[in-house]
């Protein structure tokens, strides 16, 4: 994995350019779930979304990852590959994961939606999950340190009593998906490095009703609650600079 790397005023625009390419993928596609669609035929649309706007779909072959977006439902945490026999239905949460790399740079976001009436629980999930983002992208700040941001996140869902998944985190990332740091979304005892505007994060709680544990599939991918409760998922790459940080896919 490349270290942290510090873009460039070009480099900038450029993971802008990715930035809004993605946050419009990710409206179109999100309008498209319904109960009655297969999980593979959202895939289908998300690829043809990103390739029309001239980006590649950066999960698509990644360690072999045979799809261009993950689409995990209720107690799937992330990564749940499409199926053509795996149907949407009403009540569903569903979290879709997706990437691209437009002019040879990347950007990654996920979305968790509701489809059609959802649970007061999982309304609460949703949102909690949504706002622990919010709450540690305060701290994301030249200046600061990476994990203020983490413990940030943790603390606000594990004070609401929910399970932050610590066996995944998120991430730096340029012309790569996954660069240096690793982003923890739980408490951390060390501080983490120092942060510096010009690094772009993609930062992406990944929340639970109940335990924070997981387990993982035996296609290698597929990620699940270890209690079988709910998962949300919410994502946005993000611009770190000397004042607020720009968040390059909303
Ligand atoms: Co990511």
């Amino acid at each position: 994995m490349p270290g942290v790397t510090i873009k460039s005023q070009r480099e900038i625009e450029l993971m802008r350019d990715a930035g809004k390419l993605l946050r419009d993928v990710h409206l179109q596609l999100g309008e498209k779930i319904a109960p009655g669609i297969s999980t593979l035929d959202l895939d289908r649309i998300g690829e043809e979304l990103i390739r029309k706007t001239n980006s590649i779909p950066s999960f698509l072959g990644y360690e072999g990852y045979p799809a261009s977006v993950c689409v995990s439902i209720n107690n799937e945490v992330v990564h749940g590959i499409p199926k053509a026999d795996r149907y949407i239905e009403e009540g569903d949460i569903v979290s879709l994961d997706i990437g691209l790399i437009h002019n040879g740079y990347q950007s990654d976001a996920a979305r968790t939606h509701a489809v059609g009436r959802i649970s007061k629980e999982a309304a609460a999930l949703i949102s909690v999950t949504e706002e622990s983002f919010f709450e540690g992208i305060k701290f994301a700040k030249a200046g600061n340190h990476l994990h203020d941001i983490s413990n940030a996140i943790g603390n606000y869902c594990i004070d609401r009593g929910y399970g932050v998944v610590y066996d995944l985190v998120g991430h730096g990332i340029g012309r790569e998906m996954h660069e240096a740091p690793q982003i923890p979304n739980f408490p951390q005892k060390r501080r983490g490095i120092l942060l510096c505007a010009g690094m772009t994060l993609a930062i992406e709680p990944m929340i639970n009703i109940g335990t924070g544990d997981v387990d993982f599939q035996d296609d290698g991918w597929g990620c699940l609650t270890a209690d079988g409760s709910l998962s949300a998922h919410y994502e946005n790459t993000i611009l770190i600079t000397d004042g607020e940080p720009e968040i390059l896919t909303l």
